[in-house]
């Protein structure tokens, strides 16, 4: 029973100290700006996997050409996939225009408020659900993500893998207290809203994951893992799993102004997106790369291709990207080439620079176009 007493106190003490502390600390950010439940939507799907500063100039785009959900509904997929491009995890899209055909024939085209009928939606999961139940509708409903689980972890010093079963329905039931605690609140305007969103602040902003600003904690006093010295070593997420590298080559083709390129097939990574004609190369050693990243520079060989439908002859190298997408790094070595024929047929559209600018090409292939287009 004091135990219980003594947490339902901490509780309290985090959810008032956590509110205050936003009330002056809160970033200033776009989608803070509304409470249209569409607006808040369409951030919390960038900021899966994507930092609130690259997410920015792209929600900003996208509400000035996707204002509403029926205009989403209805658009070509050409259309999103180009304002999502450089975000990565691509299915997000995809599933947010299936989302808002959804809403319009299921919901009259009005954003659903019932939690299970949001969480109904395609891409929506638990997180995404409560953050936008409690950041559009002030409603009682938590969120985990990597930051708050941060601050959790670290504040009530919790030592297992979050990753867990039993760890996680731990760390949402804390989430839920707090929530529901700040639902009790009549002081604080939108307090859910809020304290759940100076959950994710905190921890971007303070409980960063190395090096946290501690001295600069609103919640030092109630915090275990800065009494243990714990801060650093939580949350425990174990080993991670090592990356991979990976190399690729590209060719690109040129004939009268026009450009070989392709599209990505549906079921793959980065589906539907367009790129150069391109082979892995597995095993290849890193030294037969051109190193150059400028056009003129000669270097490097082209490798052996076994088992590769392109025959290049004249090759010239190009540049070489770096890019890291989940556990892989990747090198991608960009060349100037022209194909024998028969590798040739059915392997792409041949289009002109105007056109490729309109297209949605994957992170790594955009960097190519970029080399190409600056000559
Ligand atoms: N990360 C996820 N959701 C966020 C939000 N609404 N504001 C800032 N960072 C976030």
């Amino acid at each position: 029973m004091e135990q219980l007493e003594r947490s339902t106190h901490k509780i309290k003490t985090v959810v008032n100290v956590l509110l205050d502390w936003f009330a002056t600390n809160a970033r200033d950010l776009p989608w803070r700006r509304t409470t249209n439940p569409y607006a808040i939507w369409v951030s919390e799907i960038m900021l899966q996997q994507t930092q609130v500063k690259t997410v920015i100039p792209y929600w900003q785009r996208w509400m000035r050409k996707m204002p509403t959900i029926a205009v989403l509904a209805k658009a070509r997929p050409e259309k999103i996939h180009k304002l999502w491009e450089g975000l990565g995890y691509y299915t997000r899209v995809r599933n947010m225009q299936q989302a808002a055909q959804q809403i319009i024939s299921q919901y009259n085209g009005k954003f659903p408020k019932n939690f299970d009928d949001i969480l109904s939606l395609p891409g929506v999961g638990r997180y995404t659900a409560g953050a936008i139940s409690s950041i559009a509708f002030n409603q009682s409903r938590p969120i985990l993500d990597g930051n708050v689980i941060r601050v959790l972890t670290r504040v009530f010093a919790i030592t297992t893998d979050p990753r867990e079963r039993k760890t996680n329905a731990q760390l949402w039931r804390l989430a839920e207290e707090l929530v529901l605690h700040a639902s009790r609140i009549t002081h604080h305007v939108s307090p859910c809203s809020h304290l759940n969103q100076s959950l994710m602040e905190l921890g971007a902003l303070v409980c960063t994951p190395r090096s946290p600003l501690c001295g600069d904690c609103p919640l030092t006093k109630s915090c275990i893992a800065r009494k243990k010295n714990l801060q650093e070593t939580l949350p425990n997420l174990g080993k991670r799993e090592a990356s991979t590298a990976r190399r690729f080559v590209a060719f690109v083709v040129e004939r009268s102004g026009r450009f070989l390129v392709r599209q990505r097939p549906a079921g793959v990574v980065n589906a539907h997106l367009w790129e150069f004609p391109n082979v892995e190369i597995p095993g290849a050693p890193a030294s037969c790369r051109p190193v150059s990243t400028s056009s003129k520079q000669h270097a490097g060989k082209m490798p052996a291709l076994p088992g590769c439908d392109f025959h290049p002859i004249s090759t010239q190298p190009l540049c070489t990207i770096r890019h890291s997408i989940t556990r892989y790094r990747i090198t991608l070595d960009a060349w100037r080439a022209e194909l024998t024929k028969p590798a040739l047929k059915d392997s792409g559209s041949w289009l002109e620079a105007a056109q490729l600018r309109e297209l949605a090409f994957t992170a790594a292939h955009k960097k190519i176009l970029g080399h190409i287009m600056a000559g």
